[in-house]
């Protein structure tokens, strides 16, 4: 009679058998003939649009700002100068530490949080690869080291990717109420509602402006209702700042709810991408940032984001860096950023109200009130799926299924189509 042993013994090199000829079975044909096909990233407006022949087709799809002849825009006075500028340096292309490129660092960090910030002295703060990247290295951040529940609480709806980025770190992710589809607007008792609900310790993401993709922004006073809550609940606030003055126009002032927190004694994490507010979206400039208690704290996290950092991908890149460490070091070049994001934030509220007076104008009997309350790049039109689609299908106009429009995609010459389309599909 075989022993116990024999028989695991016999049992495992079964087992190896077996596996060594399913492996050798899958290479015969691909190494790879088992991965799946996994769905579609995007939601394949681009590819659409590109299929429609009509001259006079929309596309508010597009999450990039659009000048008002629906070109890519490059800023000219703060953006190409400052590349001139970089340029004509002749720097050498060496690897940047770890954490970046120290001058844009240091005045991302001016940004964010004021020239006065009590954070500025006890802040770590890395380059990142854009906003996505700030995200991704303040998840694997809170993976590793937050001391609660590895679980995070994002609005519903938020930015498509954050679930995604926030589930590939390993981070549990729940969604606290947000949008009121029959106010379009803030479901404000709802948010705090569930804030209070969670429990205590938890983590919870908030977008410091421009919601995306609702474009449904708590008030000041809301925001400091919120801080309290946050407070009380003992929750750990990290915020992803993606459109710091594409919002209002004025860098300041979209960075109320971030400052606000620091000023009230949150010690948050911060997400910002210089994408929207600079153009640099292909540059991916961004950086992730944590407010420590104090200097020693400081130096434990900032060891912690390196060894992070480090096996992802070394170090970040320069160019786009130097770019906008030129503009936010170079008192010229800075004043003429902020008046080119003004310009560009300009645009999209003259947009939206072009937008609500030509629907009106058409006799349109809807409360179009929210196209001018909400901010940012993007606006909840409160179309159905089904309007979507015929907005599309007879009208030529591309949008996200959800009624989601992408206001930089509206001109001066488009706006008056697309409010008919609108009126005609809704009434
Ligand atoms: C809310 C929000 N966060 C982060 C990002 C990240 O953008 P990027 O990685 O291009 O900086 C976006 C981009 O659309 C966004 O809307």
């Amino acid at each position: 009679m075989l022993s116990t042993l024999r028989v695991a013994t016999r049992g495992a090199a079964v087992a190896r058998r077996a596996t060594a000829f399913r492996f050798q079975a899958v290479r015969a044909g691909s190494t790879w003939a088992n991965v799946p096909q996994g769905p579609p990233l995007q939601k394949g407006i681009t590819e659409a649009f590109k299929a429609d022949s009509f001259d006079k087709k929309i596309n508010l799809g597009v999450g990039a700002y659009r000048d008002d002849k629906g070109k890519p825009y490059v800023l000219p006075s703060s953006v190409r100068a400052a590349e001139q500028k970089v340029v004509s340096n002749n720097l050498n292309k060496e690897y940047a530490g770890i954490t970046g490129v120290p001058e844009f660092t240091k005045s991302a960090a001016v940004l964010a949080y004021g020239k006065d910030s009590s954070a500025l002295d006890r802040l770590v703060i890395t380059q990142s690869i854009s906003g996505t990247g700030a995200l991704r290295i303040g998840a694997a951040f809170l993976e590793r080291f937050y001391p609660g529940a590895k679980k995070i609480y994002i609005p519903n709806p938020s930015w498509a990717n954050h679930g995604a980025v926030f589930k590939d770190a390993g981070l549990e992710v729940e969604k606290y109420r947000y949008y009121n589809k029959d106010t379009i607007g803030l479901d404000f008792e709802g948010m705090l509602a569930d804030l209070k609900a969670a429990p205590k310790g938890s983590i919870f993401l908030f977008h410091a402006c421009a919601h995306n993709p609702t474009g449904v922004d708590p008030t000041p006073e809301q925001w400091k209702e919120i801080s309290s809550a946050v407070k009380e609940a003992g929750h750990y606030a990290f915020f992803d700042m993606a459109y710091q003055g594409f919002a209002s126009g004025d860098t300041n002032k979209d960075a109320f709810a971030v400052r606000h927190f620091v000023a009230e004694g949150h010690n948050i994490c911060l997400a910002q991408s210089f994408a929207k507010n600079m153009g640099l979206y292909g540059e991916r400039v961004g950086a992730f940032s944590i407010v420590a208690e104090n200097a020693e704290e400081k130096k434990r996290i900032d060891s912690q984001v390196k060894i992070l950092v480090r096996p992802l991908y070394s170090n970040p890149p320069i160019h786009g860096a130097r770019i906008a460490a030129e503009i936010l070091n170079d008192p010229t070049l800075y004043k003429q950023w902020l008046a080119e994001v003004k310009e560009m934030a300009d645009r999209i509220i003259t947009m939206r109200a072009l937008l609500k007076d030509n629907l009106e104008k058409l006799g349109s009997k809807h409360d179009w009130s929210h196209i001018t309350s909400q901010i940012g790049m993007f606006a909840y039109t409160g179309l159905d799926a089904a309007q979507m689609d015929s907005l599309a299908k007879e009208h030529s106009v591309y949008a996200t299924k959800d009624g989601r429009i992408s206001v930089a995609g509206i001109t001066s010459e488009n706006v008056g189509r697309l409010a008919e389309a609108i009126y005609k599909v809704k009434g």
